[in-house]
């Protein structure tokens, strides 16, 4: 049985691929890929995603203004992201969160204000958010405490096991990347150990992230079978068993039939 791979972020808009993203993407079927989700990063990221998910049949869509991207914020990018989220194959609002780690970074009061609306519009619209969120662990904890009818996904989970109880006590999910094949991947190795393989997701966060042994080179959807084994591996299971429940929980998580 060969793997069918879910790569549940990945960010071909990105122009990191703008020399070969067509090459890229259909290469990806041949390499055990089954689906992929791109969210957005501002709005013309987003616009870009549904494009990509227009041309793609495996490719799916998130929309949202990520935290490092609102410092235009204007109220009247909710409506667009309304707008947005209609279109076909759209599965998720995101990436979304808080972002502290680079000082350059819009304020936080603003990033939070911005986290807060695109929430309540996941909740409007019924659908899952996908949450970025760096070195903003106890805000973010707090600011979904306040959706409860909120529910989502930490991407590229870099909390501790206790977040990620915590997490997965409020119906949450956490989702892992090339970030646990490194040799200084304590914290994410004990995270994917503390919470159940049923509320995992894998993901490459392409272009970034890349697994051992492509560690600082350009990802692609193709390496998340690297992190399904690793997955695997800390988990006592066969990769094919990692691929085929990391694939259910997907599917189910985004609302994306068999
Ligand atoms: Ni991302």
């Amino acid at each position: 049985m060969s793997m069918a791979l879910f790569d549940t972020h990945a960010h071909y808009d990105a122009r990191q691929f703008d020399p070969d993203r067509d090459q890229v993407l259909s290469a990806l079927p041949g390499q055990g890929v089954e689906l992929v989700v791109n969210p957005g990063c501002d709005l013309a990221s987003s616009q870009a995603a549904v494009e990509l998910a227009g041309r793609y049949p495996f490719v799916y869509a998130a929309v949202g203004v990520h935290p490092e991207e609102c410092g235009s914020w204007t109220d009247g990018d909710l409506d667009a992201l309304r707008a947005l989220a209609g279109r076909p194959k759209v599965v998720a609002i995101g990436e979304i969160g808080l972002d502290y780690y680079w000082p350059e970074n819009p304020s936080r009061e603003l990033q939070k204000r911005v986290f807060r609306a695109q929430l309540a519009l996941a909740v409007e619209l019924n659908l899952p958010v996908i949450v970025h969120d760096r070195e903003a662990h106890g805000d973010s904890l707090d600011i979904i405490r306040e959706f409860p009818g909120a529910r989502g996904v930490f991407h590229c989970f870099s909390g501790s096991a206790e977040m990620a109880r915590e997490l997965v006590s409020l119906g949450w999910m956490v989702s892992f990347t090339g970030v646990l094949t490194y040799k200084n991947a304590r914290k994410a190795v004990e995270a994917a150990q503390a919470v159940p393989l049923e509320r995992i997701m894998i993901e490459t966060d392409s272009p970034y992230m890349a697994p051992v042994p492509y560690r600082g080179k350009r990802n692609h959807s193709g390496y998340v079978e690297l992190v399904c084994v690793r997955l695997a591996e800390l988990k006592g299971i066969t990769p094919d068993e990692c691929s085929r429940i990391t694939l259910a929980n997907g599917r189910s998580f985004f609302h994306i039939p068999d």
